[in-house]
């Protein structure tokens, strides 16, 4: 059995063009190079060689099919029409409809945390606050005011998924309700290197990582949050990141919106602050609503300015996004794309020593949460406001680091409490 099943492992690493594998093997104990094989088998190679393939195709942004994407605009609404708009939302959170999820499977590599980014404590107020904490605090306003307790749902990553259940333990959950908040982990996808090989990692299994935040729909499915979503009786689902301070995660007008506008999904932008931004921004593509993230945007087309001299393409994704229950269902049986970076990566080589590389060496491959976007016709779009809407910890110092976040999480909330 054992050496039928060595045989069957090393016909597909043979097949793969993944001999180096093979000869990794001999360096292995029984016990290790079963753990191995058995990761082999799980593995989806005709995935693998396509990712690949990828990677020598450039992401084609064909500007002849791309517009600008029509937005309503939080400041210039009347006080009327937004009562009305809240009043809708209000009725889908205050009967129990809505929940939230958090992508906290990020690795925050620029921030330099060491920890799953919501462990980050940041200094405001004197005593600090950490990520998680501001959002459960957001959270807790939300139940207040509409007199429920939102059921919160946690994407954590394989690698930080008990980390991030001890922090939250250890803390109480911050006051909320612990049988409300759902944790859950998103997928993993083999790193390939420049030859198309598959990477060993120190723990002697093949190198996996995140399979980026578009992992969210299929994986809300396949742990069961989504069949928990149902059973509670959810009808909009909001998903954001885990790193901006002013999220807004229970935004009254933009849930009316979105059902005033007969859409299955929303998301709040702001305008982008230049050219430069860090930031993707929204248009259409052959008539859907579409991302084009930072790193794949043009920079003519960053640059594009409209007769109000306005960026043409400037209005910003900032990971504030609601879906119906419907449209994470569907999109969670999709195929979104998978973009790609290459990255440093450390590995084991055939004779199992460590090599550190001094140059990026590694793809990694994610699928990106807007993307999911392009399966539907309409989108409804609120342009809120920087100052009220984004503070982003991203980077360790400059721009949207700890310290500008600070200045804007303690000037918003001095200003409206
Ligand atoms: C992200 C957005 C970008 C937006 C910007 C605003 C994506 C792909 N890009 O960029 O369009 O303008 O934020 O701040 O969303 N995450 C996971 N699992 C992963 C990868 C990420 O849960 O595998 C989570 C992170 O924990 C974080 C969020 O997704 O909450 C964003 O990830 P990050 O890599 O920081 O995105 P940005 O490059 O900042």
């Amino acid at each position: 059995m054992g050496i039928e099943r060595t045989q069957e492992v090393m016909n597909i690493l043979h097949k793969n063009g993944q001999e180096h594998i093979i000869q990794f093997m001999q360096t292995l104990n029984d016990y290790e190079r079963e753990l191995l094989e058995n990761q082999i088998l799980t593995i989806d190679f005709h995935q693998i060689a396509e990712l690949y393939d990828n990677t020598k195709r450039k992401i084609e942004i064909k500007e002849n099919k791309i517009e600008a994407i029509p937005y309503f605009d939080k400041t210039k609404m009347g006080s009327s029409k937004k009562n009305q708009l809240d009043t809708l939302g209000e009725k889908v959170i205050s009967t129990g409809k809505y929940a939230v999820v958090t992508m906290a499977g990020g690795q925050g590599t620029r921030l330099e945390h060491p920890g799953p980014k919501g462990t980050f404590k940041l200094d405001v107020y004197g005593k600090g606050k950490y990520l998680f904490e501001i959002l459960i605090d957001n959270l807790k306003e939300a139940n207040k005011k509409y007199g429920v307790v939102i059921p919160w749902y946690i994407m954590t990553s394989k690698e930080n998924h008990e980390e991030t259940q001890k922090f939250l333990e250890k803390h109480g959950y911050f006051g909320y309700d612990k049988n409300q908040v759902i944790l859950f982990p998103q997928g993993e996808l083999p790193l390939i290197d420049k030859e198309g090989k598959l990477l060993i990692g120190k723990n002697k299994l093949i190198k996996l990582a995140s399979d980026g935040n578009g992992g969210t729909f299929t994986s809300l499915r396949t742990s069961g949050a989504l069949a928990d979503m149902k059973e509670r009786g959810i009808q909009w689902v909001f998903i954001g990141g885990v790193d901006n301070v002013l999220l807004k995660m229970a935004d009254t007008t933009l849930l009316g919106l979105a059902i005033e506008q007969k859409v299955q999904v929303a998301s709040k932008s702001i305008v982008k602050a230049n050219p430069q931004e860090r930031v993707g921004v929204f248009c259409k593509m052959n008539g859907h609503p579409k991302v084009i993230e930072y790193t794949e945007l043009p920079s003519k087309m960053a640059e594009e300015i409209t007769d109000e001299g306005e960026l043409r393409y400037g209005e910003s994704h900032i990971m504030c996004n609601l879906f119906t229950i419907d449209a994470i269902e569907k999109v969670s049986k999709e195929a979104l794309i998978y973009h790609h970076a290459i990255k440093k990566n450390a590995y084991l080589d055939e004779e199992g020593r460590e090599v550190i590389p001094q140059e990026p060496n590694a793809y990694k491959f994610e699928a990106f949460i807007f993307d999911a976007f392009t399966f539907f016709d309409g989108i409804a779009i609120l342009r809120g406001k920087r100052e009220e809407d984004f503070a982003p910890v991203k980077n360790k110092e400059g721009i949207d680091s700890p310290k500008t976040a600070k200045e804007l999480y303690e000037k918003f909330w001095n200003m409206s409490h």
